[in-house]
C-alpha cells in the first residue's frame, strides 16, 4: 500500500480521537526485533520547539522495554479500521506470539523505523524522553483507580520526524 509523505500543516485529523476512537499501534524497535502494541491513550502536540507525539506505556507492556532500548518509535493510526486486529494487538503480547501473523497486517521496514502498512496514517518519530508519573501529582483523585496494582504508565515523548498519509489500497 502507498503512503505519501506530508507537513505537519497539512494534517487534518482530530488529536483527541485519532487515540481515543481511533487507535494506534505503537511500535518500537527495528527490522531485526520488534514489536508492537494497541493504544489509545496519547497526545499530538508541540514541546521544546519540537512538534511532538506523546505516548502512555505501562511498565507490564514488553513494548516498554522496546521504547526504553531503542531511539526511535512509529504510531500507526488506524482511523477505526481494523478493530479486530487491533483488539488482538491489545490482548496477546508479543512475548508469547507473532501479533502480524495471526492478524496478517503486514510490517513495514522503512530504514530506522518499523511500522504497519494497513494504518491511514503513520508518525515516525525520534524519542526525546520519557517520564514517570508520580502518584503524589494526581489532583483528580480518580485517576489513582488506574495504578490500584502500581503498573503505572510512561510518558514517552517522540518528535516528529515524518507524517506519513495512505494514498492508495
Ligand atoms: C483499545 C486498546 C487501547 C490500549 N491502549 C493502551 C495504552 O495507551 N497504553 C498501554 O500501556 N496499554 C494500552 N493497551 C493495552 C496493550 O495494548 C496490551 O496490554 C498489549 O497486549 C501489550 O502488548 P505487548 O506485551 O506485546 O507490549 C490498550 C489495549 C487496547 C485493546
Amino acid at each position: 500500500m502507498a503512503f505519501k509523505e506530508i507537513k505537519i500543516q497539512e494534517l487534518s485529523i482530530n488529536p483527541v480521537t485519532v487515540f481515543s476512537e481511533g487507535w494506534a499501534l505503537l511500535t518500537a524497535g527495528d527490522k531485526n526485533k520488534f514489536n508492537s502494541m494497541t493504544v489509545s491513550w496519547g497526545a499530538i502536540g508541540e514541546i521544546w520547539s519540537k512538534p511532538t507525539v506523546f505516548v502512555f506505556v505501562r511498565h507490564s507492556r514488553y513494548t516498554y522495554g522496546f521504547m526504553d532500548n531503542g531511539e526511535y518509535f512509529t504510531v500507526s493510526c488506524f482511523l477505526g479500521k481494523n478493530r479486530n486486529e487491533l483488539t488482538l494487538f491489545g490482548r496477546k503480547s508479543g512475548r508469547d506470539c507473532d501479533k502480524y501473523k495471526e492478524t496478517g497486517l503486514t510490517p513495514v521496514f522503512d530504514e530506522n523505523f518499523v511500522y504497519c502498512d494497513d494504518a491511514e496514517y503513520v508518525f515516525l518519530c525520534r524519542k526525546t524522553s520519557k517520564t514517570e508519573f508520580d502518584s503524589n501529582n494526581f489532583y483528580d483523585k480518580d485517576i489513582s483507580g488506574c495504578y490500584s496494582d502500581n503498573d503505572y504508565h510512561s510518558i514517552f515523548t517522540g518528535e516528529i520526524v515524518k507524517i506519513l498519509k495512505k494514498t492508495s489500497k
